[in-house]
């Protein structure tokens, strides 16, 4: 059998057979990546989306800092026990500023990705000083050095002009603007107003 020949050959030939398994993994990845480029809802931000503002980002930079990621994740998944406790499913859209996107992937405290507006500003104020004066069960712990330290470490414009060679669309005025951003202001502020914008922009088109 002519078939059975040639697949004896590729079988015999280490080389050959190597090239092959590349060509077709080769094919296989570019068919499933390449589209993925173009998708304008895997590449486009949401209608409504802006990056975060010098105060949010210093906000985003805390929550990292302080690992919240270890017990929320920022990722409601298309299922109806889900979305009817968070509401709107996640989007690619809503993730373009999100360097690096704080899915994660344990949730010991409920999924943040659309906390934004859930609370006042003051809620998450007395929470993050000691959640248990709020919510007398929880196990998370107190931030109340948040309140205690400045916003402003002096890198904020670097972290914004990093962020522009990266595509997030910030104006030579915003990145001037932003240390007066952050004038007065403590971690807890930026933090909070980090926590109010999650999620918001699906919110506001529905
Ligand atoms: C050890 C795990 C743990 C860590 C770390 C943690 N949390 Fe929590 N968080 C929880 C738990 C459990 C709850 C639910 C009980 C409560 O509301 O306190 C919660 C609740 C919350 C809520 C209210 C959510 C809702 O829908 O009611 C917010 C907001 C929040 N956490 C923010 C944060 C932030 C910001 C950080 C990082 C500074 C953080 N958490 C770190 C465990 C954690």
């Amino acid at each position: 059998m002519a078939s059975g020949n040639s697949h004896e050959k590729v079988e015999k030939n280490v080389g050959l057979l190597a090239v092959l398994i590349l060509l077709a993994i080769s094919v296989g990845g570019l068919v499933q990546i390449v589209p993925l480029w173009y998708m304008r809802s895997l590449t486009e931000p949401v209608e409504g989306l802006k990056p975060y503002g010098a105060l949010e980002l210093a906000g985003r930079d805390i929550y990292l800092r302080e690992s919240c990621m270890a017990c929320h994740s920022q990722l409601v998944r298309p299922f109806r026990a889900e979305t009817e406790r968070y509401g709107h499913y996640s989007v690619a859209g809503e993730f373009v500023y999100d360097r690096p996107f704080q899915f994660g992937s344990r949730r010991t405290g409920p999924d943040l990705a659309r906390i934004g507006g859930r609370y006042s500003d003051e809620w998450h104020r007395e929470h993050l000083l000691n959640p248990r004066d709020l919510v007398p069960e929880s196990i998370m712990p107190a931030y109340p050095w948040l309140e205690r330290n400045a916003a402003d470490d002096g890198t904020i414009q670097q972290r914004l002009r990093a962020l522009r060679t990266l595509g997030h669309p910030y104006s030579d005025e915003e990145i001037a603007a932003a240390p007066a951003a952050l004038e007065g202001r403590t971690e807890m502020d930026a933090l909070i107003a980090y926590l109010q914008t999650l999620g918001t922009a699906i919110k506001a088109q529905r």
